[in-house]
């Protein structure tokens, strides 16, 4: 099976306060997201990417990679969630659909394995996360404690998250038409009450927000070569 990436790389990086969209920052020599675009490609099972752009990105198409035949460039949205349904409609024969952060390039083959596996065995969409792990408060605005909220299944959402397009593009369409805020492809699915499932990912599959990450972000890649799991 071949299966197909929605990228949304149409944000603008506002907290990572540099010039340049956070996607297109160097780490290791090579712009974010052409790491991103080749733990992607470089699985057995990906087959194709579909990029979501800003308006007026004059970047990606300088990009040695853009011109790589399996990698298809669309206009994004206002939001991600706009951005996604972009992607999502640029390829409407697929049964299955991933979608993924430009934004985390440290993804690993054995994560993408993971779910990949998950989703087609339960006949189920999936979504990669790991468990929290620190205590978690809840307060009130003021930040005066509350409570200790109770620990056990309590999930940090990553992706790529997995689910059926066609079930995929309907949730998001109908939310989106009802003002309903969605965060990420999984809160679509709540959203419509369509079950989907966490597969637990790799804690190194950080996504790359502020400018600390980008120091960790190159440790992990070298890392994560030395270890040969990509
Ligand atoms: N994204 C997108 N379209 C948008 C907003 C975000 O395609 N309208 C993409 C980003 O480019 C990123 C991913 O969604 O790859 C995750 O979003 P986030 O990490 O929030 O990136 P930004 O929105 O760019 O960053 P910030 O929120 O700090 O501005
Ligand atoms: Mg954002």
């Amino acid at each position: 099976d071949s299966f197909c990436v929605v990228l949304p790389a149409a944000g603008i990086g506002k907290r990572m306060s540099q010039t340049v969209p956070k996607q297109y920052l160097k780490i290791n020599g090579k712009c974010i997201i052409e790491h991103t675009i080749e733990r992607l490609l470089s699985h057995p099972q990906i087959g194709q990417v579909i990029v979501t752009l800003a308006e007026h990105d004059s970047i990606f198409s300088t990009l040695v990679i853009s011109d790589n035949s399996n990698v298809i460039a669309v206009l994004g949205g206002k939001e991600r969630s706009d951005s996604v349904l972009a992607g999502l409609k640029a390829v409407p024969e697929q049964t299955w659909i991933l979608v993924h952060d430009a934004a985390r390039p440290c993804l690993t083959h054995e994560d993408i394995d993971a779910l990949i596996s998950f989703c087609l065995h339960n006949d189920s969409g999936a979504i990669l996360a790991t468990p929290v792990r620190d205590t978690m408060k809840r307060s009130q605005a003021n930040q005066q404690i509350k409570q200790t909220e109770i620990r056990d299944n309590l999930w940090h959402a990553q992706t790529p998250q997995m689910f059926k397009h066609q079930q995929l593009t309907s949730s998001l369409e109908r939310a989106l038409a009802e003002g309903v805020e969605i965060t990420d492809e999984a809160s679509a699915m709540e959203f419509a009450s369509i079950d989907s499932f966490i597969v637990n990912g790799r804690e190194d599959n950080i996504k790359i927000t502020r400018p600390s990450d980008l120091n960790l972000a190159a440790y992990i890649l070298t890392q994560q070569k030395e270890e040969a799991c990509v």
